[in-house]
């Protein structure tokens, strides 16, 4: 008995009898804004990797999976980067995960590059972000996939002269630029753009300039959360909406995190974006049940299902390379892969390793009494444009 067990030790440490690295764990260091702010991003991307976590088993090839929660409470990239490096250097983390806005992840993109950590970007949203690191893999979004649909949207639905409104930082920029490209290459005018603070904007002398420059649409990105509830009601407040200036946006404005703290004013919004609550399919009605089940004072957003799907991607990579993670094997089998996700289906672009998916243009509609995005069109498997030079 008492050899059985000193050979099986020895077996172990010595990957006998299973993958090389079936005794390890798999530790994933999650540097997340749980605090502050933005505070919801954190609790959304946690919440929809510990329900796949919860729904898959906690061991993968062998691995027992650990999260380890750094908070870097918002936009403080010197608090992301020191959180990424005691995870990598302290925790000895295998991969890195999370990453709830752009600043975070360009301060540990770096980190993640030398040390040849594979990081999985779960928001953070400006185009570049993927380059930062030969071994980033995003499964959220990119701002301009995002954004060009709703401008291709607006060209066709008779809006002519559009004031732009964007947050002062990459993907705010992301979204500006690819805006006005798509608008102005359709034959649209641009006749106002304005940059606003990332942090405690006040959007009311912005609001009242755009009511004075009388467009046909205000379009309008806004770091998901408080921020959108605040420019929606001024934008009511000030008489915009009657003055008969529409607004679009890209769905982090009406983010089913503050949908019913923006109630009823929220109505009619439009909006190009690849994640509703409300998408008509066997996967997320799914997800949507076993979400409510688990976290039943939440709605599930982009957020959850990106934390999900980086979740689940972790998982097959693993699978595939048989409980691999080392940086270059993990990025060499992440590249390609593709899955039904709750969004519909997604791709993995084996060049830029960002993810290809479906954008859908949807309006706030009011659905058994709750607000939602109801998508009515598809824009199917989009690539992020603002990659092309
Ligand atoms: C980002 O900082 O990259 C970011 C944050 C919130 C969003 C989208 C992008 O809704």
């Amino acid at each position: 008995m008492r050899i059985n067990k000193t050979l099986l030790a020895v077996a172990l440490a010595f990957g006998v009898g299973g993958s090389a690295h079936a005794a390890d764990e798999l530790k994933i260091g999650m540097v997340l804004p749980m605090s502050g702010p933005f505070a919801g991003y954190g609790q959304q991307i946690l919440n929809g990797a510990r329900l796949y976590i919860s729904q898959h088993g906690d061991t993968v090839e062998g691995r027992k999976v650990t999260l380890i929660v750094k908070d870097d409470t918002g936009v403080a990239p010197e608090l992301s980067k020191r959180a990424a490096q005691e995870l990598i250097v302290k925790d000895k983390v295998n991969i890195l995960g999370g990453f709830g806005l752009t600043p975070s992840a360009f301060a540990v993109g770096p980190l993640s590059a030398e040390a040849k950590v594979p990081m999985v970007v779960m928001n953070a949203a400006t185009s570049s972000v993927t380059t930062k690191s030969p071994y980033i893999v995003r499964t959220s979004m990119a701002l301009p996939q995002i954004t060009a649909p709703i401008a291709s949207w607006a060209l066709k639905n008779g809006i002519k002269k559009v004031y732009t409104v964007v947050a002062d930082y990459g993907p705010g920029h992301d979204a500006e630029k690819q805006f006005v490209k798509t608008f102005t290459e359709g034959g649209g005018e641009i006749v106002g753009e304005v940059r606003t603070p990332v942090k405690n904007p006040d959007f009311s002398p912005f609001l009242q300039k755009v009511k004075d420059t009388k467009p046909d649409a205000v379009f309008l990105f806004v770091p998901a959360g408080e921020q959108g509830v605040a420019f929606l009601k001024g934008y009511k407040e000030r008489g915009l909406d009657a003055a008969g200036i529409k607004l679009i946006s890209t769905g982090d404005l009406t983010d089913e995190d503050v949908l019913d703290a923006m109630g009823d004013p929220a109505l009619g919004v439009m909006t190009s974006f690849h994640y509703s609550e409300a998408h008509d399919s066997p996967e997320n009605k799914t997800y949507v049940q076993a979400y409510y089940k688990a976290y039943p004072d939440k709605r599930p957003n982009f957020m959850s299902v990106a934390g999900y799907d980086g979740m689940r991607l972790i998982y097959d990579v693993l699978k595939k390379t048989k409980g691999d993670a080392s940086g270059d094997t993990f990025i060499a089998a992440a590249k390609g892969m593709k899955w039904e996700s709750p969004r519909g289906p997604v791709t993995i672009d084996a060049e830029t390793r960002d993810i290809d998916q479906n954008i859908y243009i949807r309006k706030v509609e009011k659905v058994n009494g709750k607000l939602q995005n109801v998508e009515f069109d598809v824009i199917p498997n989009f690539k992020d444009p603002g990659k092309q030079k």
